[in-house]
């Protein structure tokens, strides 16, 4: 089963950005996280990060026929991109949201989620946790267990 976790704009600087938002783990414990909860999980997984809408719609074409599951924190293009939603919905490649922070305690328009409109579930607040959450959710899924 390979997933493909995808990261957006600024989440390179975990650790340096708002650490009282973010906290003060780095980008890179979050990929070292990611993959041992894969392996955990029994999982593959490929993780793609970019501060560019258009290099992340492409990433997410290029998933298709080759990935089962998206795991997606689009960071603040969840927020503006009608691109990333279309290009989900292309794919049609099951999908779950994550962010890091509690978007729905923070300002209104962080509330608005385009990329959530393609996925089956959110995981927010939930800090790195959100992102094994959101693997075993499309394992169980996938594997028919879930939903
Ligand atoms: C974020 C929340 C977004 O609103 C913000 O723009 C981000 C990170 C999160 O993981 O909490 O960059 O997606």
């Amino acid at each position: 089963m390979r997933i493909l976790v995808i990261n957006g704009p600024n989440l390179n600087m975990l650790g340096v950005r708002e650490p009282d938002v973010y906290g003060r783990r780095t980008y890179a414990d979050l990929k070292s996280d990611i993959l041992c909860w894969a392996r955990e999980l029994g999982v593959t997984a490929d993780i793609f990060q970019s501060n560019h809408e258009g290099a992340i719609v492409d990433r997410i074409q290029e998933a298709y026929g080759v990935f089962d599951g998206i795991v997606i924190n689009a960071a603040a293009y969840s927020h503006t991109s009608v691109a990333i939603l279309d290009a989900l919905r292309a794919v049609r490649i099951p999908a779950v949201e994550v962010h890091i922070s509690d978007v729905t305690k923070r300002e209104p328009f962080r509330r608005l989620s385009y990329a959530g409109m393609a996925c089956l579930r959110a995981y927010s607040g939930l800090g790195f946790e959100g992102y094994r959450q959101a693997m075993l959710f499309l394992r169980d899924y996938l594997s028919g267990k879930e939903g």
